[in-house]
């Protein structure tokens, strides 16, 4: 069976393709998707979706998933309503196991970020034949150089900063972008690079709002100038904190970040920066669409890794990408670090050798 879940994310539906084109190549294997993850499992009647190369054919240029996804939730804290109307969670996973073995699914390849593969390797821990694929634009994955999705939110965000010069430039204004990565300051980094943003605030180097308006007033000189400024959603000032919401939809147990753009503008204005500011916030745009072709190419063979692992019985393990071959490592290794920019990192001195300013 294959599982999607977590966030959407360009390359989902080519992941699914290989593993079932592969399949396609042994004897005696039929591939199937649980619908909205492991959901499709608890829900009554059970929700899974026979997967064949019919079913597959010409879906890799597709964003989404074709058998849907869920970050809310999941078998480990499956959200119930209470007597009163209050929502509390269970664990279902035991109930679960024993549902997979009815249906007789031999192997899982849970398609996934870090949430996801925690709940891999739970599962993995009791019993289950489960392998991981890492997904996610935010990139933040470590034992993989990259995960699928994230060249396209790249791309996306580089092209949204591109838009935005031309505005920036006929106004003299400084907008602003902000991007999705959760603590990790990748998209923004690249997008900064790629598009050339005169300011690139991201999670890993707190910003010095003093600076930051040192670096936009220098492009200002006699009101004139213009800049663009890229933020990472988790971006924070020095001593600040980050900025999010607790989200009131049942199960969801992320902090939903954003608001960052705003608050810069805000706090920029009221130090009396007196150039013209807008902010645009670009959320799931990043996420949607088709996914470019290197994501394509990786998810591609991450399915086709992973459908090989499980004939190898890997189980407990994730593909990964360790440049230039496709690996596998211990899903407990996986998960226990995130893959954050290194603020001394090559990347980082790489943007500030073009004269990009992290607000320090
Ligand atoms: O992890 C992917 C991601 O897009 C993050 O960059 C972002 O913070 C989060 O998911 C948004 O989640 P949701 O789709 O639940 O709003």
């Amino acid at each position: 069976m294959v599982a999607t879940g977590g966030g959407d994310c360009p390359g989902l539906n080519a992941v699914i393709r290989a593993v079932v084109k592969r399949a396609a190549q042994e004897r005696d294997w039929e591939v199937v998707g649980g619908i909205q993850s492991f959901d499709g499992i608890l829900s009554e009647p059970t929700e899974i979706r026979v997967l064949d190369e019919h079913a597959v054919s010409g879906i890799h240029v597709q964003g989404g998933t074709i058998i849907g996804t869920t970050n809310k939730g999941g078998p480990f804290a499956w959200p119930i309503r209470q007597a009163d109307g209050t929502w509390t969670t269970v664990d279902r996973s035991d109930e679960m196991l024993r549902k997979l073995q009815f249906l007789g699914i031999d192997a899982v390849i849970s398609v996934g970020g870090d949430g996801s593969q925690r709940i891999s390797q739970a599962l993995f821990e009791k019993g289950l034949n489960i392998i991981g694929v890492p997904k996610t634009i935010d990139n933040d994955l470590s034992s993989t150089d990259f995960t699928f999705g994230f060249q396209t939110a790249v791309q996306i965000a580089t092209e949204a900063v591109d838009k935005l010069v031309t505005t920036a430039a006929s106004h003299n204004r400084v907008l602003v972008l902000e991007v999705m990565g959760r603590n990790a300051g990748w998209i923004a980094l690249h997008a900064a690079i790629a598009g050339g943003a005169e300011v690139c605030l991201i999670p890993e180097i707190p910003y010095d709002i003093a600076k930051v308006q040192e670096r936009l007033e220098k492009r200002f000189n006699r009101g004139k100038g213009h800049a663009i400024v890229v933020i990472a959603e988790g971006a924070m000032p020095r001593g600040g904190e980050i900025t999010s919401a607790k989200s009131d939809e049942i199960g969801y147990q992320n902090l939903r970040l954003g608001g960052v753009a705003h608050k810069l503008v805000h706090d920029l204005k009221t130090r009396g920066f007196e150039a013209d500011m807008r902010e645009t916030v670009l959320g799931h745009l990043q996420r949607g669409g088709i996914p470019v072709a290197y994501d394509r190419v990786l998810a591609t063979q991450f399915g086709v890794k992973a459908f090989e692992m499980v004939l190898e019985e890997r189980f407990g393990e994730m593909v990964a990408y360790r440049h230039p071959n496709i690996i596998s490592v211990p899903l407990v290794e996986a998960v226990m670090q995130p893959n954050l920019v290194d603020p001394e990192g090559s990347l980082v001195s790489t943007a500030r050798g073009v004269g990009i300013s992290f607000g320090v």
